[in-house]
Formats: C-alpha cells, sequence, structure tokens
C-alpha cells in the first residue's frame, strides 16, 4: 500500500464518530468466547488487531461471526472450554491480542503457539510470562522472550497474587483471564490504576471482581475463578485513543469546531483530555451516557491557542498511547512542554520515544529526547514540515504526523499508510470528511 500525505489544511468542521474502542473490542470477544450461550456486539472495532483475535478465538473452537447489520455474535464456550488450536495464532500487529490470548491459554491444558508481525516479535512478553508461570504454564520463547512462543498451559492452574512491575493493564488482564479457569482467587496489585475495562467487562459478564485501592494509590484486584459467565449484549463505545487525532487536529486548525460523537470517556483512559485542558483546550464533554458499564459522551472541540507545560509520570497511565499525538499538540503550542515518566513508550508498536523526537525534529520541530522524557519548544508558530516519516509499523506514529501535516508551511507524507488499519480503518475518509487534507502519496 502507498503512503499518505497530509497538507495544511483550513478549518475543520461537522461531526464524525470514530470507530469503536480497541481494547474493549478485544475484551467483548474474549469473555464472549469464554460465556455460556450467544453474545452480541454492536460497534465491535474492526481492524486489524481485533480481528487478530477473532480469527484466533474461532481456531480456539468458539464462534465469533460478523453478520451483515454490522453486529458481532459470539457463541462460547465457556470457562476453560476452548479446545487446542489446530495451527499457529498470528497476532499481527497486536500486543494486546497476543498478552491477553497468553493469560486464556495459560490455563488451558495443551499447547498453543503464537506468532506476530515484526513490529510485535521485538516486544517484551517475558512481563506476561512471569506470573503466568507462577500459576503453572510453561513457555518455549524466542531468545529474549519475544514471539513465536509456545504456551503449554496448566493441567493444574494455582491462583496467585501478584503485584505488578510496572503499570500495565495487558499484563493485569492476562492474569485475570487465566484466573477465569483457575479455582480459588487470583489477586492482582497494581502500582497505579490502569485501564480497567476487563474488570468492568469481567463483572458485565457475571464474575465475582473485588477493586479495592491501595494505600500507596494503587489497585487490587480479586477474581474468583471458575465463574459460569452467560453471554451478554455490548455496546463498544467510540475509542478515546483514536478520537484523539481528530480532536488534536481541531484544536490546531484555525477557526474548527467539530463534534466527535459517542467517545468512551472512562476516567483512566481520558489523561489527554485533562493534559489538552491544562494547555487551554477548549473541549466540551456532552450527553454522557452509559454503555455496557463504560461511560461515553461527546467531545465538542474547538480550535484553542495552547500553551506549553509538563506532564507528570503520574498521568503516563491513563494517556499512555496519546503521547505521539500530544507532542504534535505541543510542537504547536506555545512555549516548552516537557513529557516525564515515558520508559514504556520504547515498547510500544515501535520505539514512540525516539520516532516521536526523530520525526518532529525533522519536520523542523525544536526537541529534546531523554531515556524517559521528551521535551517540545512549540514556539506558537508553524514549522516548515516538508519531510517524509517512517512508520515503523506504528499506526499511532503514522497518524500523528499526518495531524502534523495539517499544520506545518509544507506537507507530511508517511511511508507506510497500511499499519493505521491496526486500530482506525478508515481514518483518512474521516479526516478529509472533516475538512482535512490527506491523500495517497504521487
Ligand atoms: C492496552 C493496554 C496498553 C495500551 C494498549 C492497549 C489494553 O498497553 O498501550 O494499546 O488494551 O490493555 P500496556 O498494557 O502495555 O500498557
Amino acid at each position: 500500500m502507498p503512503g499518505l500525505q497530509s497538507s495544511p489544511t483550513g478549518p475543520l468542521s461537522g461531526v464524525a464518530a470514530v470507530p469503536g474502542d480497541k481494547s474493549i473490542s478485544h475484551r467483548a470477544l474474549i469473555l464472549g468466547a469464554l460465556s455460556v450461550g450467544e453474545t452480541r456486539i454492536t460497534g465491535l472495532l474492526e481492524s486489524e488487531d481485533v480481528l487478530a483475535t477473532a480469527t484466533a478465538l474461532n481456531t480456539f473452537g468458539a464462534q465469533a461471526i460478523h453478520e451483515d447489520d454490522g453486529k458481532w455474535r459470539v457463541f462460547g464456550r465457556g470457562v476453560g472450554g476452548l479446545s487446542e488450536p489446530s495451527g499457529v495464532l498470528d497476532m499481527g500487529n497486536s500486543g494486546t491480542a497476543a498478552r491477553l490470548l497468553m493469560g486464556v491459554s495459560a490455563t488451558l491444558p495443551f499447547n498453543t503457539t503464537f506468532s506476530g508481525d515484526a513490529s510485535l516479535s521485538k516486544r517484551p512478553m517475558e512481563r506476561a510470562m512471569i506470573p503466568l508461570r507462577q500459576m503453572g504454564a510453561q513457555f518455549t520463547a524466542r531468545d529474549g522472550g519475544c514471539l513465536p512462543i509456545t504456551v503449554s498451559g496448566a493441567q493444574a492452574p494455582i491462583p496467585i497474587t501478584y503485584e505488578l512491575p510496572m503499570a500495565s493493564a495487558q499484563v493485569k488482564t492476562a492474569v485475570l483471564l487465566a484466573g477465569l479457569n483457575t479455582p480459588g482467587l487470583t489477586t492482582v496489585i497494581e502500582p497505579q490504576p490502569t485501564r480497567d475495562h476487563s474488570e468492568r467487562m469481567l463483572a458485565h459478564f457475571g464474575a465475582e471482581v473485588v477493586v479495592e485501592d491501595t494505600p500507596d494509590g494503587g489497585r487490587r484486584i480479586s477474581l474468583t475463578g471458575q465463574p459460569e459467565l452467560t453471554g451478554h449484549g455490548v455496546t463498544v463505545p467510540g475509542d478515546f485513543s483514536s478520537a484523539a487525532f481528530p480532536m488534536v487536529a481541531a484544536l490546531l486548525a484555525p477557526k474548527s469546531r467539530i463534534t466527535l460523537s459517542g467517545v468512551g470517556i472512562n476516567p483512566l483512559r481520558t489523561g489527554l483530555l485533562e493534559t489538552l485542558l491544562e494547555m487551554g483546550a477548549s473541549i466540551g464533554v456532552e450527553n454522557r451516557r452509559s454503555l455496557s458499564g463504560e461511560e461515553a459522551a461527546d467531545l465538542v472541540v474547538e480550535s484553542s491557542a495552547l500553551k506549553g507545560i509538563t506532564v507528570s509520570p503520574s498521568r503516563a497511565p491513563s494517556m499512555i498511547d496519546e503521547y505521539p499525538v500530544l507532542a504534535v499538540a505541543a510542537a504547536l503550542a506555545e512555549g516548552e512542554t516537557r513529557l516525564e515518566g515515558l520508559a514504556e513508550l520504547r515498547v510500544k508498536e515501535s520505539d514512540r520515544l525516539g520516532a516521536m523526537a526523530k520525526g518532529l525534529a525533522a519536520a523542523g520541530v525544536d526537541v529534546t529526547e531523554t531515556e524517559d522524557s521528551l521535551t517540545i519548544r512549540g514556539g506558537g508558530a508553524k514549522h516548515p514540515g516538508g519531510v517524509q516519516i517512517e512508520a515503523h509499523l506504528d499506526h499511532r506514529i503514522a497518524m500523528a504526523f499526518l495531524v502534523l501535516g495539517l499544520a506545518t508551511e509544507r506537507l507530511i507524507s508517511i511511508d507506510d499508510a497500511a499499519t493505521i488499519d491496526s486500530s482506525f480503518p478508515g481514518f483518512a475518509a474521516l479526516m478529509n470528511g472533516l475538512g482535512a487534507d490527506i491523500k495517497e502519496c504521487p
């Protein structure tokens, strides 16, 4: 697939609905497959990452089916009811698919092999294997604990109490999913609260989950094993992490006003909203409503003069996927923005810290990178642009630089547009519908 380029644009306006939440979509399919009966999902994100999970669940013997009306139906096999896959499960680009399904397979008494693309095959999986080994699973991994990985699921799973060494909703969820097919109480303690979609959805499907705050600001999540989960309806809200791109684009393009309807606003996901408001953004949160245990709203975004701020490490878990586009907002803000506590960004779909620093500098932005921080001196004026950026198989790097290209002197192109389909199919069409100018490179 050719690259895409974005050119300086006029005002953005109109109403758009971003596709469904990626994290919630993976979880809805997985819990549907582990339930008894039928789960009907409205608004599932049909992106490559989520389809990797759906395909894998079908190979495990569940049935996840796309209906003509756009809904998905999942016929589950019950907790512990999945059967041995006939081949290797290809997780594509998706860390969430890989780590969550490793959790599921850790307590299924057979071998499951996972592979991934070049990006995913470099990402650390040991962080998920450590607790899953304690539960009785065994692993054969490539050097460095990377994919391809074969999981030999525990014959007699052991419940554990596991304290996460890093803030990771994927590792937390891997342990909880393994805990579903384990007798007794499985407990995860997290140093800082991370997205709690799993906890909410487990409760929605009938599991007993107790969530408590710890004295030092973390959370303790306990799950009673071997529940009978029953199929449920799930309505997936729009993905806040996808909404972040048109949101920042509208803030930066003068005289813009857009409405992003039905976006998930789980407070453990909306760190970018708080940060942008602190930077002086005009973003209204309207029509709050509840969807299958999650909160959603319409976000009304107007162009705003942003000012630089310091974003502390404590903000990172609630906006971990939004730093690339925040760095773009910072590049156009008046003054210095300092983003701290970003070590986890180095092990995402790409080294996002390095990719942002390099790409912003190439586009003419004054930026300093350290091991775990990024400092951007915006100047409040347009940057030259006129560069091609490597996407590094990273959808969010690709989209962030396309947003920057709407506000630079000359266009910005990205070398690989296909990667955007991991999380945001239809990105260019949605942006252009609001008035952006994003098209295939000649
Ligand atoms: C996710 C958790 C986060 C996030 C990822 C989705 C999830 O990863 O970056 O895009 O759905 O649980 P980590 O758990 O590695 O922080």
